[in-house]
């Protein structure tokens, strides 16, 4: 038996999608690379956009035609969009050869679901509601190699207005410190680990807090590199900053999403941090980490979002000047607090403002690659580059991605790389050292 697995949205899901391939390769099935193969095709879905439901929606139904030549396949839709209940029944609704549908929070009971299916031949849809304990015991099949993800936390509890996550993933809940390390300590092979939750500078687990767990994590594995994601400007503790500064093991770079340069919108979206407040974050980062890198997540288009507030995020992104930055158009998502909110911003304006930032990006983006030329930077090989088979690629601690000549025997070892060249998303380089 084959199983694929498709996966829309954030590393939490692909991290999730590695769990689920766990259990059914404990249950005796096998990858396979394509959905033509395959006796079990599931989608990991995504709802924190508009477009990851219409995507998801969309090939769902064009996997119709298989599943009429093949009575056996067994198709399964999962994850984040399955725990909003209306969407969950149009999907059934729509797609009755569907055979099984649950949500973010049983994922671990997947085993007795398919089970179910089989031996009643009928669909099964399990979806809890905020599931408060969490599951040590779930297998892992990660086909990652050199990079690994580990799950620290679960849930959000900060309701950013326009946000579905809280409503979707429920509380904050932290794994344990223990737990933690145990697992990273059984990653032996891997040589970069990325620490998952939605907002990880609240981690507390059991009095430790994210700090902690960072210092504990390198004392006590082995592991070379150490990053994580996503960190909320208002949790980020001096002494946090002061563990990154003191570790070297820990990545140069800090994904900080602003969302919206302007303290007024800042406020309507609920995030709990000024203008000002972010900025002098930034300068205390930079002044006690100064080769730190920062990237960020920005919406446009918010709904009361004035030229004057848009004129503001591109002032941010100039004084910032991040290296680089995922750029949104508002998505209105039903249960939200935004969703209620009046003066919506028509769709031509948040076209215009969604390219000037991208524009602005795009160029500061490339100054900042510029500027790498001629240095010499450590690279994690982690892949043979899609473009040139005669290249590897990887990346550097500040999360550049770099390409340079090499073969497959070279991924998992570190290099030592001169820039030759800094483009739009990527660095070229040369190798002046191996550093293994
Ligand atoms: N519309 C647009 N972007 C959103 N994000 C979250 N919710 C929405 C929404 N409703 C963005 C935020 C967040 C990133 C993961 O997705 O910028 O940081
Ligand atoms: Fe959503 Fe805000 Fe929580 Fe991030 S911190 S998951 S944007 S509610």
């Amino acid at each position: 038996m084959k199983y694929h697995i498709i996966t829309y949205g954030c590393q939490m899901n692909e991290h999730e999608s590695e769990k689920i391939a766990g259990i059914l390769e404990s249950l005796g099935f096998e990858a396979s690379k394509s959905k033509e193969q395959a006796d079990f095709i599931l989608f990991n879905t995504c709802c924190v956009r508009e477009n990851a439901e219409h995507k998801t929606f969309g090939n769902v139904g064009a996997l119709k035609k298989l599943k009429d030549e093949n009575s056996s396949l067994m198709v399964a839709v999962c994850g984040c969009m399955m725990q909003q209940q209306s969407v969950a029944q149009k999907l059934a609704e729509t797609f009755p050869f569907v055979d099984l549908i649950f949500g973010t929070h049983n994922i671990h009971t997947l085993a007795d679901m398919i089970g179910d299916c089989i031996l009643n031949k009928q669909r099964v849809v399990s979806i809890q509601e905020g599931d408060l304990s969490i599951h040590e015991d779930v297998p892992v099949t990660r086909h990652s190699w050199p990079l690994a993800s580990v799950n620290i936390m679960y849930g959000c509890n900060n309701f950013c207005t326009y946000c579905i996550v809280p409503y979707v993933r429920g509380r904050e809940k932290s794994r344990s410190a223990k737990e933690i390390v145990q697992e990273i300590q059984g990653l032996k092979e891997y040589r970069e680990i990325m620490l998952l939750g939605q907002n990880v500078n609240s981690y507390n687990g059991g009095g430790v807090d994210f700090a902690g767990l960072l210092e504990t994590i390198c004392a006590q594995t082995d592991v070379p590199r150490i990053r994580f994601m996503t960190s909320h400007p208002k949790d980020l503790s001096d002494r946090l900053i002061d563990v990154i500064a003191s570790q070297p093991r820990i990545c140069r770079h800090i994904h900080l999403p602003v969302q919206s340069g302007s303290s007024n919108i800042l406020a309507a979206m609920n995030r709990g941090y000024t203008r000002e407040q972010y900025l002098e974050l930034v300068r205390k980062i930079r002044k006690r980490i100064p080769d730190i890198a920062l990237t960020t997540d920005i919406i446009v288009g918010f709904p009361g979002e004035t030229d004057a507030d848009f004129a503001d995020t591109m002032s941010l992104l100039q004084e910032v000047k991040y290296d680089s930055a995922f750029t949104f158009v508002y998505s209105r998502r039903n249960g939200t607090k935004a969703a209620e909110m009046e003066n919506e911003v028509g769709k031509a304006v948040q076209k215009e403002r969604i390219m000037k930032l991208v524009a602005l990006q795009n160029t500061i983006t490339e100054q900042k690659n510029k500027c790498y030329e001629g240095k010499t930077v450590r690279v994690l090989a982690e892949g043979i580059s899609t473009r040139d088979q005669g290249h590897v690629c990887g990346r550097t601690g500040s999360g550049k991605m770099v390409n340079f000549a090499g073969n497959k025997d070279m991924i998992g070892k570190f290099f030592d790389v001169e820039i030759t060249e800094g483009k739009k998303t990527t660095l070229f380089g040369r190798i002046t050292q191996e550093q293994g």
